[in-house]
């Protein structure tokens, strides 16, 4: 497989507003945050807080009817003025992308290997049909999964919640992207599962030099992966800082609340 070149992500005074029947919803509100090569930068924050609703703008997906203001600048490309092709090809290549609902990042109706297969024959990173079926298992594997050969020829229904988990993170990582963006990505799996896909995240930050955006509902995660932390209320970044001080002695208030209301926070 072709390591693709690192990725920066910069994104300067976004703001979404979702347009709903009870009235418009400013989910995510003049935020500003980098990303940079080989690092991991988590964001925590209470549930609505409008962390997926970044995550998938920074996809060029915030969702039907959204609007849209501000900046997403990969490696200088702001993402935003691109059209549908043009970002098409950006997403699953440049940028992989692990949903909050797994179920969201698999089509129900097409075999497991079949699927990675087409990401890898969409993007060139396969020659051919033959090569992309082949890369199929390897790619399960790297992604935690124990029996990738018989993985690769299920439908995802016929695969455990865990399992289907980790079949969206291969598929997030087969073109080997330089970014990352992770919704939630390890919320469905057991303890020994979500180390082994932690560690699979650490070693493409080090050995990779990917970007990492990733959200998490769980400090300890966020311990073990994270360079630095923005903390998202209310569609702001209330603080950002680096994990070990951020964790420890939050400035902002909201954020030590959050912090100590976790198990393993510093109460
Ligand atoms: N497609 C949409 N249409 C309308 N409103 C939306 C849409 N998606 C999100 N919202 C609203 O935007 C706000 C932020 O939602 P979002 O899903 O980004 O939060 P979150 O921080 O990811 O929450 P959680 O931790 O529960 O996943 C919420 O008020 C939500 O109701
Ligand atoms: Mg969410």
């Amino acid at each position: 497989m072709t390591a693709r070149a690192p990725e920066h992500l910069d994104v300067q005074d976004l703001t979404v507003t979702h347009s709903t029947p009870g009235g418009d919803v400013r989910a995510v509100d003049g935020v500003s945050l980098t990303v940079a090569p080989g690092e991991a930068l988590v964001l925590l924050g209470e549930s609505g807080s409008g962390k997926s609703t970044l995550a998938r703008t920074v996809l060029g997906l915030p969702g039907h009817g959204a609007r849209v203001r501000g900046a997403v600048r990969l490696s200088g490309t702001d993402l935003l003025t691109l059209d549908e092709r043009a970002l098409s090809d950006v997403r699953g290549r440049r940028v992989g992308y692990v949903p909050q609902d797994p179920d969201a990042g698999l089509d129900p109706l097409r075999k497991v290997g079949a699927q990675i297969a087409e990401v890898l024959l969409r993007h060139r990173v396969a020659d051919s049909r033959r090569t992309a079926r082949l890369a199929a298992p390897a790619l399960l594997e790297e992604a935690g999964i124990t029996e990738p050969a018989r993985v690769a020829r299920s439908h995802p229904h016929q695969l455990s919640g865990g399992q289907r988990q980790r079949a969206v993170i291969a598929l997030a990582l087969a073109c080997a992207p330089g970014l990352l963006i992770a919704d939630e990505p390890t919320t469905a799996l057991d303890a020994l599962v979500r180390a082994r896909v932690l560690d699979l995240f650490a070693g493409l930050l080090t050995e990779k030099g990917i970007a990492l955006l990733m959200v998490t509902h769980d400090i300890a995660v966020a311990r073990r992966i994270a360079d630095r932390v923005a903390v998202m209320r209310a569609g702001r970044i209330v603080e950002t800082g680096p994990v070990g001080q951020l964790l420890t002695a939050p400035s902002h208030p909201y954020a030590a609340e959050l912090v100590a209301a976790q198990p393993g926070g510093p109460r």
